[in-house]
């Protein structure tokens, strides 16, 4: 979805962080990507998911009002959203990679993640290599886009905006498989309709994405991060999502 811009009045957090607007913590996501971030119509924020868990934690250390905005991922990994002063964070399941460092500054990895192959439950591809002409869903900027590109032989590639409009083609069997990372084709197994086959060791962590220079806010997450380990709230946010 589109995000909407930010406000013109400028702010600093109490360390002298800039943030888009005064007293707040403005974050942009692709939303839905579950289990990292979803929508929720029962919650005041409007939102739910691990990603949503750990910038509303930022935030409250941080002495900032969060403020939660769906985004395109291609605006955010690009760089684009960030540059623009749509939102002072990217919070978006999104892979720490050097290309994307160029316009993009990281705080530390706060997750692990893989690639994987996800594909109907009755379907016989069992693995990478049976990809050849075979109509594969992708998400437009992604990690699995390069890496399906890079391995996928032969594979008919189509590139999506979003993880919704992927997870709706491979329904309604328009591709016959999903290309993209692990935790969220584990999510789209849960109904039994689908099944991962196989899973790629990309050694890909997640940060999130601060407007480049802004190294202040970089040091306030880290910070953050850093004390969320240390006193069991990462975990605990961890284990309400993911299987340990
Ligand atoms: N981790 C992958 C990447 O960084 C995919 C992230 C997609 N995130 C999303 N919210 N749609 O390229």
């Amino acid at each position: 979805a589109l995000s909407s811009c930010g406000s013109d009045d400028s702010g600093k957090t109490s360390t002298g962080a800039n943030v888009i607007k005064e007293g707040t913590l403005t974050v942009c996501s692709d939303v839905p990507y579950p289990p990292f971030e979803d929508f929720d119509k029962s919650s005041d924020l409007g939102f739910k998911g691990f990603d949503v868990d750990i910038v509303n934690e930022i935030a409250e250390r941080l002495d900032l009002k969060l403020s939660y905005q769906d985004s395109s991922f291609d605006a955010l990994q690009s760089g684009q959203a960030l540059n623009a002063g749509q939102c002072d964070l990217a919070a978006s399941a999104m892979t720490i990679t050097d290309d994307r460092k160029k316009n993009i500054d990281f705080s530390e990895g706060y997750y692990d993640s893989k690639q994987s192959l996800l594909v109907p439950a009755d379907s016989d591809i069992a693995a990478i290599g049976d990809l050849d002409g075979v109509k594969v869903g992708v998400q437009q900027g992604t990690t699995g886009k390069t890496y399906t590109e890079e391995n996928a032989d032969g594979a008919e590639i189509v590139t999506f905006p979003s993880d919704a409009e992927m997870f709706q083609a491979i329904k309604a069997g328009q591709v016959d498989a999903l290309l993209q990372d692990l935790p969220v084709n584990l999510d789209h197994t849960k109904d039994g309709k689908f099944k991962v086959v196989e899973t790629y060791d990309t050694d890909e962590q997640y940060g999130l994405a601060i407007k480049k220079g802004n190294s202040q806010l970089v040091e306030d997450v880290n910070g953050a991060l850093e004390e969320m380990h240390k006193d069991g709230t990462y975990d605990d946010i961890y284990n309400k999502y993911f299987e340990v």
